[in-house]
């Protein structure tokens, strides 16, 4: 009687175990199919990053794209001006590479050199096209276009560089330039770069109130201001770069 009992309770307890063994299976698959979901989900989560990712640049890219057409269509009104945002992205690019920088930075300078003075969009025409030299006023309207222009291209995080590149493209090598009275060195690299290109472009340029220089009359001048408002290295780098120019180059004779 008694080894009936216990083989009834034996078999009890093979069926609660056989039970819990059950259950417990049962828990294992279900904690293995909600990880299988929840890899999927960080996987397709992943996915997602990436494609915003890749949509975000687009969108920068496109937004840079359009800036660099504004540029352009702005500078194209105007007969004076029309190409010289090109001549100057070109020589500057050159003058980059020559001085060591990689493409990639040569690349930004010269996306500068497009924009560095978008920001006359701020400028009231009466002021930009007046066929004379600008009153006091007049330059304190003038003197903000690097900032303004800095302003406009500061919401692309892509082109952050260039827009420390816009906003001193006319600071000066002994300080007195503007807008911020920035020296030497302390001068962003790129600004610099930029400058030079800019000056030589302007220079050689023609204005309603005088006639354009020859290419070797602006070196001449180049040739003074290099080490006062220009950087000297930069400056002489470019002379040789302009001097051995081939002929497709926007250097004028
Ligand atoms: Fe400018």
């Amino acid at each position: 009687m008694a080894a009936d009992v216990a083989l009834s309770q034996a078999l009890a307890y093979a069926r609660d175990l056989k039970n819990l063994y059950e259950v417990a299976r049962a828990r294992e698959e279900d904690t293995v199919r909600a990880h299988d979901k929840l890899r999927a989900a960080y996987q397709q989560s992943l996915a997602y990053a990436v494609d915003l990712k890749k949509t975000h640049r687009r969108l920068q890219r496109s937004i840079l794209q359009s800036l660099l057409g504004l540029a352009n269509a702005l500078e194209a009104k105007d007969e004076y001006t029309r190409g010289h945002s090109d001549r100057v992205a070109a020589l500057a690019r050159q003058l980059a590479l020559e001085a060591g920088l990689t493409v990639r930075q040569a690349d930004v300078i010269a996306q500068s050199g497009l924009l560095h003075d978008l920001g006359k969009i701020g400028v009231p025409e009466h002021i930009l096209r007046k066929p004379g030299p600008l009153t006091q006023e007049e330059w304190t309207v003038m003197r903000r276009h690097p900032v303004t222009g800095s302003q406009i291209v500061a919401p692309l995080e892509s082109f952050a560089e260039g827009a420390l590149i816009v906003r001193h493209h006319h600071e000066r090598e002994d300080g007195s330039g503007y807008p911020d009275g920035l020296s030497g060195e302390t001068i962003p690299l790129g600004a610099r770069v930029v400058a030079v290109a800019d000056v030589y472009d302007a220079l050689t340029s023609e204005r309603p109130y005088r006639r354009g220089l020859t290419h070797a009359e602006a070196l001449g001048r180049l040739a003074a201001e290099a080490g006062r408002t220009l950087d000297a290295r930069l400056t002489t780098l470019f002379t040789d770069i302009v001097a051995h120019a081939p002929p497709e180059w926007p250097v004028r004779d």
